[in-house]
């Protein structure tokens, strides 16, 4: 979709990164470190400093004691991380839970280490789990759940009761967790995120992946983490040693100092909460009818009283015809399941918001 966007020179709703300028401080810093020679590679880990104010962080955050030396490795984004993660631990014919919608790299990220994703679908509008269907789809094959709280691409976010059936579902097995966290501040309406490192029987089985390109609008750095207990975290670096072993050093030690500006991350919910009530008061006067969205860059949105097109079909036309880019959520399936909702992406300037919502007050 974004290079329809770029062809028909639409304004791209669809991909999610904000249009706007990171943080100058955070730039400024880079800049400076590099001047100061920090510019060889880092151990393997990742640069100790930023290990620790990592787990400053998470201890704050969550309340959770991670050791900066065996328990966290800085991975070149959330991907990476997740990847890794699999990859460390599935052997071929295991079972994975994998939801969908879902963010795309999951399912080809478990096949390619020869394991399966055994499907189970949100349920459709609120887009919240159904852990009876979790329940049914355990075998003694299961290795590994994956999760996302905040959810790409819903906006949907784990609750304290999900939590409970979670750890109800994983007592006394040896499955693992896959914990996607890269929206972990952008969660609204004062919802606490939900991390596996607030549940001490959880953190224990899980890989906890994040992302520093979401935290601090920089999508283009790649540059993430994953915390993981001490065991699972010795078989993560394996594959990491041999892969992209050691990730970018100014970036790295600017963040170590940058991490403990507390308000730099923790002002990112108002701000982009701001957005999303602003992008929907403005769809107010469109024919969509906007899904909930509880956090994440971003909110699907019907538009049966539109037309009732598939919806690749609709979202490629409106690129075409109105020049607005989305994303059709039926490409989060692997089964391409259509229920006819498009997703928009929020972080955008107030101009390119109003703009795009002049366009599609337009669609009838
Ligand atoms: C759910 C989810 N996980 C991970 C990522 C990727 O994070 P990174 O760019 O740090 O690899 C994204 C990016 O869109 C995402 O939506």
């Amino acid at each position: 979709m974004s290079g329809l966007a770029n062809e028909y020179k639409a304004i791209n709703l669809g991909q999610g990164f904000p249009d706007y300028q990171m943080s100058d401080e955070l730039m400024s810093k880079v800049n400076e470190v590099m001047h100061m020679g920090f510019n060889q590679y880092v151990p393997m880990q990742g640069y100790m400093a930023l290990r620790e104010s990592i787990a400053e962080k998470v201890a704050y955050l969550y309340g959770s004691k991670v050791s900066p030396d065996t328990e966290i490795t800085i991975t070149p984004g959330g991907t990476y991380a997740i990847y890794t993660s699999l990859t460390a631990t599935l052997q071929p014919g295991d079972e994975v839970i994998v939801f969908q919608p879902g963010y795309d790299s999951y399912i080809p990220n478990v096949e390619i280490n020869g394991a399966i994703a055994v499907l189970v679908d949100l349920k459709f509008p609120e887009y919240k789990i159904d852990w009876n269907e979790v329940r049914k789809k355990i075998s003694d094959k299961t290795r590994m759940i994956m999760l996302n709280s905040p959810h790409n691409p819903t906006g949907a976010v784990l609750s304290e009761e999900d939590m409970k059936e979670l750890q109800s579902i994983v007592k006394d097995t040896n499955i693992l967790i896959l914990s996607d966290e890269v929206y972990e501040h952008l969660i609204f309406d004062n919802i606490p995120h939900q991390s596996m490192l607030r549940y001490p029987d959880l953190r224990q089985r899980s890989f906890v992946c994040f992302s520093f390109g979401k935290t601090y609008n920089c999508t283009g750095w790649k540059l993430g983490y994953c915390i993981a207990p001490a065991d699972m975290m010795k078989e993560f670096r394996k594959v990491h040693q041999f892969n992209c072993f050691s990730c970018h050093t100014p970036s790295q030690v600017a963040l170590a100092d940058f991490l403990k500006n507390k308000e730099a991350y923790l002002s990112l919910s108002g701000i982009m909460q701001e957005k999303r009530d602003y992008f929907i008061k403005l769809m107010s006067a469109t024919k969509f009818d906007l899904l909930n969205s509880s956090g994440s860059y971003f909110v699907c949105a019907k538009y049966n009283r539109i037309s009732d097109e598939g919806d690749k079909e609709f979202a490629i036309r409106i690129t075409k015809e109105y020049s607005v880019a989305t994303i059709p959520v039926s490409v989060f399936y692997k089964n391409g399941t259509d229920n006819k909702v498009i997703r928009f992406c929020f972080s955008k300037k107030k101009e390119t918001l109003d703009e795009a919502v002049e366009r599609l007050i337009k669609i009838s």
